[in-house]
């Protein structure tokens, strides 16, 4: 079921999202080569406690941790690890998840350890941007397969893939709500959307094929062809005339 949030539900939102916005920007400031993916979720879990919100990843379908921590080919969904340290030139993404006063916020960054490649570096930004230009065509009527066909074709115009097996989602009071937000599509095509409504945007970008497939630890994404990912996303509220980012 898809609902529109009334005004006194999106301010909670805002605050969920301010939390995790700062939690990010936190690990922005302090993620560096040598650091444990297992540090960088104890930050997190840290930080959203702190400010008196529970980390909503932890303990979602039995995940373990308060973050996910994916590097290089990881996609999305890292479990952080005490034996797994981050290097120089890896690309990071982090995806964090707070509730507060019942209800959510979501969004991910990718950060970029020190040096990396040049095709790591277009890649992260490309991700980054797709996300803008998605949200370019948002407004109420607006269509799914308009923000979908927005993001994608930006993606490819830089000769990257958007990922087809995971996909963005309504948030509220669940963190996955209705409706499904994929980061491809057809313009003019899916649902219309209303000012009110609450969504999660988060394109995951692959360097080579959209491919991908789940390790042995029943959560990690890894592209199949092991070359590297990005993921960015932010919840929004769609608005009349365009749509408010809540976690940035
Ligand atoms: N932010 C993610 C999403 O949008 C990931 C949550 S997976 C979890 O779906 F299980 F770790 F919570
Ligand atoms: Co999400």
């Amino acid at each position: 079921m898809v609902t529109v949030k009334s005004a006194q539900e999106i301010e909670l939102m805002r605050q969920a999202n301010m939390i995790v916005r700062d939690t990010l920007d936190l690990v922005g400031k302090t993620i560096k080569a040598g650091m444990t993916t297992a540090q960088v979720d104890k930050l997190v879990y840290d930080y959203i406690t702190s400010c008196g919100a529970r980390p909503s990843f932890l303990g979602y379908e039995g995940y373990p941790a308060s973050a996910c921590v994916s590097i290089n080919e990881e996609v999305v969904h890292g479990i952080p690890s005490p034996k797994r340290f981050i290097k120089e030139g890896d690309i990071v993404s982090v995806d964090v998840g707070s509730i507060y006063k019942g209800y959510n916020g979501d969004a991910a960054r990718t950060f970029m350890i020190g040096e990396v490649d040049a095709e790591k570096k277009k890649l992260v930004e490309v991700t980054k941007q797709s996300f803008f230009e998605g949200i370019k065509v948002l407004k109420e009527g607006a269509r799914l397969g308009d923000l979908g066909w927005a993001i994608q074709s930006y993606v490819e115009s830089h000769g990257f893939s958007v990922v087809r097996a995971l996909v963005g989602h309504g948030i509220g009071t669940d963190m996955h709500e209705d409706p499904s937000v994929p980061n491809y599509g057809t313009a003019g095509r899916g649902m219309r959307l209303k000012a009110g409504m609450t969504i999660a945007i988060e394109p995951m970008v692959n360097a080579g094929t959209f491919d991908v497939k789940v390790l042995a630890d029943d959560w990690t994404v890894v592209t199949r062809d092991g070359r590297p990912s990005a993921h960015y996303e932010n919840t929004v509220v769609i608005t009349k005339d365009g749509c408010e980012i809540l976690s940035l």
